[in-house]
């Protein structure tokens, strides 16, 4: 019987942290970056699991929204800051969702607007992995799910227009049960952009980057994560 696509999100995040944890990739004493979503979230509550049962003890986390550090204080897992002492800049491991991941395994992130943070803690993290239900898996990038682009709210018609200039369609995020743009956690807004024709997503990484008053870009291209997706049948792929 097929499994749905949440049992999917849980299954990816469980045997991430389980398989991590078997590998001595995930131990005692880790600074460990937790990503945003309805795919890491799952990941959080088993780590919290793993520590409650005694497996894990003294692990740092650094979050990457509100939601996940809310979701720490919740469960009690400490959360510090990436300029703590206890941490220095540096992470031992992130574990993140992702909106799509191609099979270079570059990713395109911030559907839950989170993708600022979620980038810094990545880049600064000496391995890292994601946890996906099946329908993140695609062949290309930049026609289906639109990319995020954290902007500076005052430059958004400039924004776009380089953006239009790069072959891009643009659309502010609009809040849900509020008036106007999405806000992200650092304050600024969001472009969701998409192409007529797939594009390399190395080259739009760094492209896109460039133009200013761009804050981030939702193409996470400069990593090679493990990545932990399950499917359908109830099997999970591991691919590197
Ligand atoms: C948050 O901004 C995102 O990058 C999430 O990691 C991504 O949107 C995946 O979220 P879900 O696991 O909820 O699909």
């Amino acid at each position: 019987m097929a499994i749905t696509k949440d049992e999917q999100k849980v299954l990816a995040a469980k045997t991430a942290i389980d398989t991590l944890i078997e590998q001595k990739k995930i131990f005692s004493g880790m600074k460990i970056g937790l990503g945003t979503g309805s795919t890491a979230l799952p990941a959080v509550k088993r780590l919290s699991e793993r520590i409650e049962d005694g497996t894990l003890k003294d692990i740092k986390a650094v979050v990457t929204s509100f939601q996940t550090e809310n979701y720490c204080k919740d469960l009690g897992i400490p959360v510090y800051t990436l300029n703590d002492r206890a941490i220095d800049g540096e992470l031992d491991l992130a574990i993140d969702g992702a909106d799509e991941i191609d099979p270079e395994n570059n990713l395109i992130k911030g559907g839950g607007a989170a993708l600022l943070l979620e980038k810094i803690v990545a880049y600064n993290s000496k391995s890292y992995a994601i946890v996906a239900d099946e329908s993140k898996s695609v062949t290309n990038m930049g026609t289906k799910f639109p990319l995020p682009v954290e902007i500076i709210g005052g430059a958004r018609r400039s924004v776009e227009k380089e953006l239009n200039k790069m072959g891009a369609k643009c659309v502010l995020r609009e809040g849900v049960r509020k008036c106007g743009p999405v806000i992200t956690d650092n304050g600024n807004q969001i472009l969701d952009c998409t192409w007529e024709k797939p594009v390399n997503p190395a080259e739009m990484e760094e492209k896109i980057a460039k133009i200013v008053g761009v804050v981030e870009v939702g193409f996470f291209t400069k990593l090679r994560p493990t990545a932990f997706i399950a499917h359908s049948d109830g099997s999970v792929e591991i691919r590197n």
